[in-house]
């Protein structure tokens, strides 16, 4: 189930986004978060399975396009289709925008949209 970032969850949130390449640094790490907390376009959200949340999403949102700036998946929980179902209800928050992927999300969304057209190989 994909739920909207919460203050409490930092840490959990801090934990997923460090798995990004380019948020290892700790520093860079606090500077996104607070993006999220304090930009209003910036959209945070968390996959939760059971009790734990396993997954994260990050989107800038403008007025007409959905830009996914992050997405994580705890490894654990990796090719279990929680990537691909995180992109797939970015829809259900922002249903009249279009979904595009930043460079740091881009090889994977593009997975995704290769398989959704059924010509992935
Ligand atoms: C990318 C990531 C979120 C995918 O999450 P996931 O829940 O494992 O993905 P799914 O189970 O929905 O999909 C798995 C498929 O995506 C592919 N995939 C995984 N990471 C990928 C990547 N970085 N680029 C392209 N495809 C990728 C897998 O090979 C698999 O392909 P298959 O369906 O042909 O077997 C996860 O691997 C992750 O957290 N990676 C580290 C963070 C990161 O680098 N994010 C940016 C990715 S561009």
């Amino acid at each position: 189930m994909l739920v909207r970032y919460k203050k409490n969850c930092e840490k959990i949130a801090m934990g997923l986004l460090s798995f990004m390449p380019q948020e290892k640094d700790l520093k860079k790490l606090q500077e996104t978060i607070h993006t999220y907390e304090n930009n209003p376009n910036w959209h945070l959200f968390l996959w939760k399975k059971g009790e734990d949340f396993v997954g994260l999403i990050g989107l800038e949102v403008s007025e007409k396009v959905c830009l996914i700036q992050h997405i994580t998946v705890t490894p654990s929980h990796r090719g279990d289709g929680i990537g691909k179902e995180m992109v797939s209800k970015v829809k259900v928050f922002f249903p009249c925008t279009e979904i595009i992927a930043a460079e740091s999300t881009k090889r994977f969304y593009d997975k995704c949209l290769k398989q959704q057209e059924g010509t992935d190989d």
